[in-house]
């Protein structure tokens, strides 16, 4: 039998609701520096920045704006630069998962004299980090409770994941209402990255995992309603059940103790870093190609999804593919790169060869990927 080993300690605090920013200025010391951290101006333009220091008022503020979707680290570093000059002690981000993540970044970067890739790459392993708040304006990654990042080294296109529990926020602050400016492009990509997000923990092979299986479900189902119901995204009640359920989707406690297989977001990162796809649009192009490449080591799991989160009698696991990708159709999504407006006959040599270079070409895992495998995938995808 499969024996379920973990440790769970997810300390951050969540503030959930319509008048959830009223709570940050008691989540945050009187006394701190503060680093207001946000993206490329979007906060500006929906009120959220503008409510952000009304509540804060009084504080010690510095800012940096500009953290670009995918941040990359060369950016971050000037905002590195600018905490050590002006002293900052508390990094808050007001954003999506881009901005969350430049925070953890930033936060364990402040604290390092080396290299800041080394961070990224695993090269530092951080013990120390700045504390780090979040006010979150788009759904999807679950960086808010999180102890991941991802960075990009725009000289090289290199996009990596790295986890640093130091940098796991200290608190987010979950409002539904800075939904209303959220473009139907970033609750698409949300919806896709969350429903990603539980595959990876889930679609492996039983080893009866009540609980864990229940849960995955659970959130899949909320999260396949409501791409049913995507006409109502702008009703209050489905921007919360989105907010949550993306939320619960990467907040760790999903996958404890049972097998993970994340090799759709290994291989889907090379399409943001060549091409500068969105990342839940990569998402939708890579996982359908890699569900049928290794549909016989994941065949337990994908009959039980079809049944327990489609509905389907009898599913098959081929029906099972078949309604995923339908799902992400049905929502808009891209399904393979000719989706996309990427032209490059050379397109699926290009990812592979980053793959290669990345040591992400022969993931193994328990659907033994290897590189002819993964050839496949990436040649029927692109
Ligand atoms: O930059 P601004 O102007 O704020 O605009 C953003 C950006 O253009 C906009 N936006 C955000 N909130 C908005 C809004 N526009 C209007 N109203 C609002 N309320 O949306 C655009 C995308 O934002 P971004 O933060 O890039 O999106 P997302 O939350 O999807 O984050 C994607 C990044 O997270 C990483 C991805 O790789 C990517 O770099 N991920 C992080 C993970 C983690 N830390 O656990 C896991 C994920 O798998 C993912 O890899
Ligand atoms: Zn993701």
């Amino acid at each position: 039998m499969h024996h379920f080993e973990f440790t769970y300690h997810n300390p951050t605090q969540i503030h959930f609701g319509r008048d959830s920013f009223g709570q940050l200025a008691a989540l945050i010391p009187p006394a701190a520096k503060l680093l207001l951290l946000y993206g490329g101006g979007s906060i500006m333009r929906n009120g959220i920045y503008d409510q952000v220091i009304r509540a804060l008022a009084g504080r010690d503020i510095v800012e940096f704006g500009g953290v670009e979707a995918n941040p990359t680290l060369e950016t971050l570093a000037s905002a590195v630069a600018l905490v050590r000059a002006e002293r900052r002690d508390f990094i808050l981000a007001v954003g999506g998962g881009s901005v969350c993540d430049g925070a953890k970044f930033i936060a364990a970067a402040a604290l390092y004299e080396g290299d800041g890739w080394d961070i990224v790459n695993g090269k530092h392993v951080v013990e120390r980090a700045l504390p780090v708040g979040v006010v979150l304006t788009l759904p999807a990654t679950g960086s808010e409770s999180n102890a991941g990042a991802v960075v990009t080294r725009a000289a090289t296109q290199e996009k990596k994941v790295f986890f640093a529990p130091p940098t796991r926020p200290r608190f987010a602050i979950l409002n539904p209402q800075v939904m209303d400016s959220l473009p139907d492009r970033q609750l698409e990509n949300g919806l896709v990255d969350a429903f990603v997000h539980v595959c990876e923990q889930y679609l492996t092979y039983p080893v009866g995992a009540l609980v864990q299986d229940g849960y995955a479900e659970a959130i899949l189902r909320a999260l396949k309603a409501l791409g049913d119901s995507f006409a109502r995204r702008r009703e209050p009640g489905w921007q919360q059940n989105l907010m949550w359920a993306a939320n619960q989707a990467l907040c760790g406690i999903v996958g404890v103790g049972v097998p993970l297989d994340w090799a759709t977001h290994r291989m889907a990162v090379e399409l943001t870093a060549l091409y500068g796809i969105d990342h839940g649009r990569t998402l939708s192009i890579i996982q359908p190609w890699l569900l049928r490449e290794t549909i016989d080591a994941k065949r337990a799991k994908l009959e039980q999804l079809g049944r327990r989160v489609f509905d389907l009698a009898d599913a098959s696991a081929e029906d099972s593919i078949a309604a995923i990708e339908a799902f992400y159709r049905g929502l808009g999504m891209p399904v393979h790169l000719s989706d996309t407006d990427v032209a490059d006959a050379d397109a699926a040599e290009r990812v592979m060869q980053a793959l290669r270079a990345h040591g992400n070409a022969a993931l193994g895992g328990h659907a033994g990927l290897d590189d002819a495998k993964t050839w496949r995938i990436i040649r029927a995808a692109c």
